[in-house]
């Protein structure tokens, strides 16, 4: 245990007092727009934009991949910088890139920004396999693979190495963090999801938490694949999105809930105006019409804080069609309901919890959140009211993500909320380390087909047919 206690403080301290100036000017000088380092859109067409990006992408790779070979990736700053800069002359003059002088012109900057922003993780970042990056000092950096988590080899010179690297994070997305905020939700340009902490609220040094996501975005299909749903309960939930239920995707940490929900997402139809809200955007949505919306911590004074709650009363006077809220957590909770009461169904959210029932429970702990004293059965008939159906997903101890249960909300019995299982997800054992098991439906037709129905949606009733759905594939 404390490793680096009286150096952290110092460096801390010192971070703390002397960066105050520069935090804020990085602050407005980055505003946290979706493509982090990208150079203005302006001076490119959209096309050879992609382009761009794309060979980007593999002249990226190619560098990475040469560095790691001179084992570079470690070096300082200014020697990765002019590594990469002799590997971007050397490219321009060797070989015919489809790109214009401008492009030519910003080629290695912005690779050397690409590199040295997230330092000897590039590595990491470059394996489409890995899922997560967890940092918890210079000498313990762990990817989770396969729902494995394992130690990789990866080093950084020493604490303040990380601290540099969260900082150019942060400074990209227009966050800051220091002593006297020492955690924050940040994203890589890719829209990964990073957290990161610095002393003292973590006791040993400084860390990074990072969720992968641009590379590796699972579809419908893949999840299926995977083994995380049968097909019926797939074509359940889609038809359950399509026809604008209210869906809330509930578990724990990781265990698949905004994967679920984006896939889900991808079945909205293409002409419905969505709004996302999110604390750090990830959802990557197929729509073209979609308005993505981010809360903001507090500025140095303590001022400026944009709460998921502002956002989704705010989003409300946006037209919207569907409402996404990336996460409840708190306060929103109230207004999100009352939006789904109000008229604007469709909504589609996800909330820590372990079991549909427990998912209730904390929500309406949540809607107590926002300060109105709102008697416990109010709540209650507020959602019961407001939420059709309850999907529960977990990660197994195989490390498999399964919906375990999707639960419908059927009304109140005295001053409880009902619930009916319509599709489960039953253990049988296990063949080496995966278990064996099947997604089966409860054989209870859901109340809300007959509502379905009378609008005109078709569903069909063999999806609800009490038969044993084997598990697809395995998870990759
Ligand atoms: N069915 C699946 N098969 C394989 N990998 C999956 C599956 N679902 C999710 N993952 C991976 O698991 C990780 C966690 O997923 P996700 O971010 O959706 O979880 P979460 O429940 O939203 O987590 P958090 O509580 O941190 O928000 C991601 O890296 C994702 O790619
Ligand atoms: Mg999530």
């Amino acid at each position: 245990m404390d490793k680096y206690p009286s150096d952290w403080t110092r460096l801390a301290l010192r971070r703390g007092s002397s960066n105050t100036a520069a935090a804020r000017v990085r602050s407005v000088a980055k505003p946290a727009i979706g493509g982090g380092g990208e150079a203005p859109p302006a001076v490119i067409a959209p096309a050879s934009r992609a382009d761009y990006q794309a060979i980007k992408g593999q002249l990226q790779e190619r560098l990475l991949a040469e560095m790691g070979d001179r084992n570079l990736l470690g070096s300082a700053d200014d020697v990765v910088a002019s590594a990469v800069q002799e590997f971007a002359d050397r490219i321009l003059e060797d070989e015919d890139l489809p790109l214009n002088e401008s492009e030519r012109g910003r080629l290695a900057e912005d690779l050397a920004e690409e590199t040295l922003g997230i330092g000897p993780l590039a590595p990491l970042l470059a394996d489409p396999a890995v899922t997560d990056i967890l940092v918890n000092g210079p000498d313990q950096v762990y990817v989770e693979r396969f729902g494995r988590i394992e130690k990789t080899s990866i080093r950084f010179r020493d604490p303040e190495h990380i601290v540099r690297v969260i900082e150019r994070i942060a400074a990209r997305v227009g966050r800051r963090i220091d002593v006297s905020s020492p955690m924050a939700d940040l994203r890589l340009a890719d829209g990964s999801r990073v957290n990161a902490t610095l002393p003292p609220v973590t006791l040993d040094g400084p860390t990074i938490s990072i969720r992968r996501f641009g590379r590796r975005r699972l579809r419908r299909s893949q999840l299926i694949e995977f083994g995380m749903m049968s097909a019926e309960m797939a074509q359940f939930m889609e038809i359950a999105v399509q026809s604008r239920l209210n869906v809330l995707i509930s578990g724990g940490t990781g265990a698949g809930k905004s994967t679920l929900l984006g896939a889900l997402a991808e079945v909205i139809p293409a002409h419905e105006r969505v709004v996302t809200i999110e604390d750090t955007a990830e959802l990557v949505l197929d729509q073209e019409h979609v308005v993505r919306m981010e809360t903001r911590p507090p500025n140095l004074e303590g001022r400026g804080r944009i709460t998921a709650r502002d956002l989704v009363i705010n989003c409300l006077r946006m037209r919207p069609d569907r409402i996404i809220v990336g996460e409840v957590r708190g306060g929103e909770a109230l207004d999100m309901l009352q939006a789904m009461n109000t008229g604007h169904d469709g909504g589609l959210t996800t909330i820590h919890a372990n079991s549909p029932r427990d998912a209730l429970s904390r929500l309406e702990t949540m809607v107590l959140m926002a300060g109105l004293d709102l008697p416990s059965r109010a709540i209650r008939e507020q959602m019961s009211a407001a939420i059709h159906l309850i999907v529960h997903v977990r990660r197994c101890e195989d490390g498999v993500r399964r919906v375990e249960t999707i639960a419908e909300v059927t009304g109140m019995e005295g001053s409880t909320p009902l619930l009916q299982d319509l599709f489960q997800y039953r253990k049988r054992g296990r063949q080496n380390r995966r278990l064996i098991g099947d997604f089966s439906a409860t054989g209870i037709v859901p109340r809300v087909v007959n509502e379905l129905r009378e609008t005109g949606t078709d569903v069909p009733l063999s999806i609800f047919q009490r038969r044993t759905a084997p598990e697809m594939g395995t998870q990759t």
